[in-house]
């Protein structure tokens, strides 16, 4: 073989295993944002008097506790919604109506078969790590949704490890797919136990489930090695207590499924600064005040899906200053290393200067 011919063949190889041990990363080392789709609606499902599940025409490869971002049309805001079923499945998102909520309100009373999706993802570290030994799951209402796409996951895989759920309502007539749940704990052959929570007294104990509640329910539990929580902050706020008093060192992970609360924003004013496109744009925030907020009241538009530090949609590379960032979110510890910060929930302390991430 020719010396020209080896050295070009090297060089194409070395590019060749860059590109596939980089994955979906980009170039400056953070994840590629996936492309929008259109998803077509083919069934409609009515499961309690406020949530549906529709299914759809399309198929995606996500993780079991992954969501997507969508909505029904331009009028309305994109949201996150978790898949209710496994990878694999026909694809199907559950959705319950929030009192005032744009997005659900609409998808639990107006969506019908046929309509079309606006739909980009998937997203989210909401994920069960293969090599746990005994797992806790803590749903409240709507927060059921990713722990059903990930026990179905589980099923598929043979009830490998035992799991413990509680899953707490408001009542039992509002629990949903109470009957998709039961049906999974006696497919387990006793490798899912499910501890039913209502707050009117409709189930075996009665919520709501604060820490007095929980720590009796998993009070002959031992042995925990993963514990995941979804659903309202007060009762994730409790599991985090509860876990961390009664299985010291097991790290709790969680998914909020509504906004971060504003910090309090009455603190100093700092001056931020975006690049877009080349171009500076200055605006003012208080100390506690999300940097996407302030922004927004300035009249500049940045990018932004679900609001909540869970899709990454915001993400921007900090040029100088500090956006801080919870660590609950999905930015990951090497993004951080590498400057990037999520607008959305991210606050500052100081002036800084920031552009979009590509
Ligand atoms: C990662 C992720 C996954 C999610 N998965 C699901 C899912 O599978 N099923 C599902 O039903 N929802 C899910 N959600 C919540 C969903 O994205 C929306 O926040 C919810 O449907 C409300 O949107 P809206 O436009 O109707 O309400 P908005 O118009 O945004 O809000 C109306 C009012 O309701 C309050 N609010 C907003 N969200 C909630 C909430 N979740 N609970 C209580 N109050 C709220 C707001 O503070 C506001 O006062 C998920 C959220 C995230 C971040
Ligand atoms: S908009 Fe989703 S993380 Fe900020």
């Amino acid at each position: 073989m020719s010396p020209i011919v080896f050295v070009v063949g090297g060089v194409v190889i070395v590019a060749l295993l860059v590109y596939v041990l980089r994955g979906n990363k980009s170039a400056a080392g953070h994840k590629a944002q996936p492309a929008a789709m259109t998803w077509k609606v083919t069934t409609v499902t009515q499961e309690t008097p406020s949530t549906v599940s529709f299914e759809v025409d399309s198929t995606l490869d996500f993780k079991a506790g992954q969501f997507v971002l969508l909505r029904p049309n331009a009028e309305l805001p994109w949201r996150a919604y978790s898949f209710s079923r496994a990878p694999g499945a026909p694809l199907r998102l559950t959705v319950k109506r929030v009192e005032g909520g744009k997005a659900s309100t609409y998808l639990t009373t107006k969506l019908k078969v046929g309509d079309p999706l606006e739909v980009k993802g998937p997203y989210g570290v909401f994920v069960v790590p293969s090599n746990f030994t005994r797992a806790l799951f803590v749903a409240g209402g709507s927060g059921i949704t990713p722990f059903l796409s990930q026990l179905h996951a589980q099923a598929g895989f043979g009830w490998p490890r035992p799991i413990t759920l509680v899953y707490a309502n408001r009542s039992k007539a509002e629990t949903i797919l109470r009957a998709e749940v039961e049906a999974l704990q006696k497919d387990s052959n006793g490798k899912l136990e499910v501890i039913w929570v209502a707050d009117d007294g409709s189930e075996s104990l009665k919520g709501p489930l604060t820490t007095e509640v929980l720590t009796a329910a998993l009070s002959s539990s031992t042995g925990f090695d993963f514990i995941s929580t979804c659903g309202p902050q007060p009762m994730m706020d409790n599991v985090r207590e509860v876990a961390t008093k009664a299985f010291p060192g097991v790290h709790v992970l969680e998914e909020k499924f509504s906004a971060a609360p504003e910090g309090s924003a009455t603190g100093p004013s700092h001056e931020l600064q975006v690049i877009v496109d080349g171009n500076p744009k200055s605006f003012p925030v208080k100390e506690g005040e999300h940097v996407l907020a302030a922004a927004r009241t300035a009249g500049i538009g940045l990018s932004a899906g679900c609001e909540m530090g869970a899709c990454g949609v915001c993400r921007v590379r900090v040029l100088d200053g500090k956006i801080d960032v919870p660590q609950d979110s999905c930015l990951s510890d090497d993004e951080r290393g590498q400057g990037y910060a999520l607008v959305c929930v991210g606050t500052v302390k100081g002036n800084c200067k920031f552009e979009p991430a590509p």
